[in-house]
């Protein structure tokens, strides 16, 4: 089976926006597929092998656009699906127990280099290093059963039997703390070479520049599926307000019973304080501190963040985008 795919080089202007808010990337950005999700170019050379991964039936799969609640859904699926091991989840980084398929697919072609020299804060990033050295989904593809696998590529880029083969659980965020939050990542990964503000970055989130954007199209994929029998679909928000609530969905999709008081004790491993505290989920196991993935953890923190006018700005991009969809965020009505 081959990929599908079509790549677009973006234009110049947009490689312009796009770098201002993205070091460290050699060759041009380009868009993909019908949708036109953007993908460092480096992707191209991966997108065959990631949509021709195969894909087994214990396999469980955590799929979201990036700073979505990734972490905080991974941690609470794999505790749930290995008997709440605690012992081993604090002895782990949660990349080694659910790593991402397709890691490589981000490292430029001297992306190597960048990581032994630490440029910026590369060689911090947890995984970065191994998947320099063999691609990410091929060491995934050796991995022994069962297998839990995080990807932030939407369902049109991954395996097409994904959905018939194993368990998937998508989780979507409001897209303003998912442009807020994916700021303060490439800030602190960048250092001191970020030259792009909050605006900067706005400015290459609402033009759906940045990579794995369009966020609405590729929630909206996951969303159209949400009643297939293999796919849980999870909002952050509902996380937020109800977390119990929320595993006791996800313990029905997993087919996993706990007594409540488990639940209760797992509520606790997965607050945010905990879990900033957690330098397994932190993505900080070496312990320099350099990448912190538990920021503020706040719904709706995108408000102090946003001038009047970038607000009205947002009210139009998801006006715009969730038009004729029947996706609907639940903090945000038009
Ligand atoms: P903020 O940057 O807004 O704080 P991902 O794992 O997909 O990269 O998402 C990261 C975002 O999820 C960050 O958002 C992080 O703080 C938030 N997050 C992680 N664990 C959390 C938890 N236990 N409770 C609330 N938010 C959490």
């Amino acid at each position: 089976m081959r990929s599908t795919h079509t790549f677009i080089e973006v234009t110049e202007e947009e490689e312009r926006i796009i770098r201002k808010c993205l070091l460290g990337y050699t060759k041009p950005f380009i868009k993909c597929g019908s949708k036109g999700y953007v993908m460092p170019g480096s992707f191209r050379k991966h997108a065959e092998a990631i949509y021709n991964f195969k894909v087994r039936p214990d396999d469980v799969w955590v799929v979201s656009v990036p700073r979505s609640g990734t972490t905080w859904t991974q941690e609470m699926v794999w505790l749930l699906e290995n008997d709440l091991d605690y012992k081993t989840a604090k002895s782990k980084p949660l990349f080694e127990r659910f790593p991402m398929l397709e890691t490589t697919s981000h490292i430029p072609e001297m992306g190597h280099i960048f990581i032994r020299m630490n440029f910026m804060n590369l060689g911090s990033f947890q995984g970065l290093k191994k998947a320099s050295q063999t691609p990410s989904w091929k060491t995934l593809e050796m991995a022994p059963s069962p297998r839990f696998i995080k990807t932030h590529l939407p369902l049109s880029m991954l395996p097409p039997n994904l959905l018939n083969t194993a368990k998937v659980i998508y989780v979507a965020r409001d897209p303003r703390d998912v442009a807020v939050s994916y700021y303060y990542l490439h800030k602190m990964i960048a250092k001191k070479f970020m030259r792009a503000s909050f605006a900067d970055f706005w400015n290459a989130f609402k033009r759906d520049l940045l990579p794995m954007t369009p966020v609405i199209e590729h929630v909206n994929e996951s969303w159209d599926q949400r009643h297939n029998k293999n796919l849980h679909f999870l909002f952050y928000e509902d996380m937020k307000k109800d977390l119990k609530r929320e595993i006791q969905g996800v313990c029905k999709f997993l087919d996993r019973n706990y007594t409540d008081e488990k639940i209760n004790e797992l509520v606790n491993h997965l607050s945010f304080d905990s879990f900033r505290n957690n330098k397994n989920v932190n993505n900080n196991a070496n312990g320099d501190g350099k990448i912190q993935f538990i920021r503020k953890g706040e719904a709706g923190g995108w408000r102090t963040h946003f001038d009047a006018e970038m607000k009205i700005e947002a009210e139009f991009y998801l006006s715009a985008r969730l038009k004729g969809l029947d996706l609907k965020y639940p903090s945000w009505s038009s």
